[in-house]
């Protein structure tokens, strides 16, 4: 576990570097230190699109990497992060690199920085694995080349991304990890100590304390595991907050879909359904090095959804926190159980918003696909500030309605209502679901069962969990002003 590259800043290219990176756009001068003409380049099959690389080896010195950038003038973010992460996915046995990427006019020294560094430590992730031999990633070393007017701002820029990086590396290996070495209890475990390291209060309770609060989502998810739960509140408290964020993730440390039971290979990415729960806990890592000016409570939602003798039976009623009920018609939709609780714990503590963060549905990956996130929520203006922080990390979101012809479709005879809502419309109406324990705070819940994981290294995301959330997250509470 852990980041196990160093970047550094330096004004020109480092003498012994395996690998240069040469960014070209698709019109325009070729940069000579290339020693190619773009007729050359264009024979090679390499036109300049972003994500693009040619790879050229020297017997003299490093090897060249020519990565597309585009358009001239069309330099974002978003390219310099996707040219920085296609370099890495270049760079085969060589384990040094020097990149001019964040050197490039047009975006700002410190954003550019800032996604030059998490393109190219984001693609440089790899699980170690339990192993004999634990996987290693290639890339040691990156040396971003700056001239001396960009160097402050790109400094700053660097240590935000390798911070954001960090933080997504964690998000990574806990979802990664296998349920049977990542239960409730060693999550909790991590939780406080990641906090001590990064000024974080942490409060861990067990399942008597999840009882005597009521939390009955919790304990009904929990009834079929010899696994106990653990429900994590995590405080940042900076001086003089601008405002008061709340994040409750789902933390299903494995869901099996209890008695409502998963085929098999429904069930073999679902030591990742406590994504949401990770995407918190790492997020908040981050919060004070980045100097949050809001304050933010977190919760993690810690259960495994396992089908042993007490298991929640298909009919039962549970009570959340908040003291509303719900029928169990399928024990399969448990997100939304566990999230009842933490979000009615999240309201009392009188945040002025709240997002929660959930592998909920396939429904949702249905709609969407595996690339974006849905969004929705009862606050325009407050969805609009989750989409900002979207754009800014390049985790993308749609937004779905919170549509309220809908609400019928959770009425039960027994209970204040049921746990789904028929065959249609699924990620609207499991949203509906939590609705009723927003109360009138601000809220926005994120779906991320979709992009939770990839199957193969793809840009900036590699072969796993991919730690979606973690670094919007982190944008969010840093812009968040209340
Ligand atoms: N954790 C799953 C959703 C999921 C599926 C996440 C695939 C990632 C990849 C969730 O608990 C679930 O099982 N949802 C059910 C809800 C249904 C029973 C209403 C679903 O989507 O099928
Ligand atoms: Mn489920
Ligand atoms: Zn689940």
């Amino acid at each position: 576990m852990g980041m196990t590259v160093t970047v550094q800043l330096s004004r020109s290219v480092p003498t012994k570097v395996d690998a240069v990176a040469v960014p070209v756009a698709t019109e325009g001068a070729v940069p000579r230190s290339l020693g190619l003409s773009r007729a050359a380049l264009e024979k090679s099959g390499f036109d300049g699109s972003v994500g693009q690389t040619l790879v050229v080896p020297s017997s003299t010195g490093p090897t060249q990497i020519a990565v597309g950038i585009g358009k001239p003038g069309s330099l974002s973010t978003t390219v310099l992060r996707n040219a920085a992460a296609a370099v890495v996915r270049a760079i085969g046995k060589r384990t040094s690199i020097a990149t001019p990427l964040a050197d490039l006019a047009g975006v700002d020294a410190t954003k550019a920085a800032q996604a030059v560094v998490e393109g190219t430590l984001l693609a440089a992730y790899r699980f170690a694995g339990i192993k004999k031999e634990p996987n290693t990633n290639t890339l040691k070393q990156v040396t971003l080349v700056v001239g001396e007017a960009r160097t402050n701002g790109a400094r700053i820029g660097s240590d935000r991304g390798q911070a954001t990086a960090a933080a997504a590396y964690l998000a990574r290996d806990l979802a990664n990890t296998p349920a049977g070495y990542m239960a409730a209890h060693h999550i909790a475990e991590k939780a406080v100590e990641v906090g001590k390291a990064s000024g974080l209060t942490v409060e861990v309770f067990d399942r008597d304390q999840l009882a005597e609060m009521g939390c009955g989502g919790m304990l009904g998810v929990n009834a079929g595991s010899t696994e106990p739960p653990r429900m994590v509140r995590l405080t940042y408290t900076p001086r003089n907050p601008v405002g008061h964020l709340a994040m409750v993730g789902k933390g299903v440390m494995f869901d099996s879909g209890g008695l409502s039971l998963k085929p098999s290979d429904g069930m073999l990415t679902m030591k990742m359904d406590m994504s949401g729960a990770a995407a918190v806990l790492s997020s908040m890592s981050t919060l004070k090095a980045l100097r949050c000016k809001a304050k933010v409570t977190g919760y993690l939602m810690c259960t495994d959804n396992m089908t042993g003798g007490a298991a929640t039976k298909l009919g039962d009623v549970l009570t959340f926190r908040n003291g509303k009920t719900a029928e169990i018609q399928n024990t399969d939709a448990e997100g939304r159980l566990v999230l009842a609780d933490g979000l009615s714990l999240a309201v009392e503590d009188k945040p002025d918003a709240i997002v929660d963060i959930a592998t909920l549905t396939g429904a949702c990956m249905v709609a969407l696909g595996t690339k974006l996130a849905g969004v929705i929520g009862n606050d325009q203006p407050f969805i609009e500030k989750v989409k900002a922080a979207a754009a800014a990390t390049d985790e993308r979101i749609w937004q779905l309605p919170l549509e309220d012809a809908y609400r019928k479709l959770l009425e039960s005879n027994v209970a204040d209502m049921r746990n789904i809502g028929g065959p249609h419309g699924g990620a609207i109406t499991a949203s509906l679901f939590l609705s009723e324990f927003v109360g009138d705070v601000p809220w926005a819940h994120l779906d991320i069962a979709g992009p939770m994981s990839v199957d193969a290294d793809d840009g900036w995301l590699s072969k796993g969990a991919t730690g979606f959330g973690t670094r919007l997250l982190i944008d969010l509470a840093l812009s968040f002003k209340g």
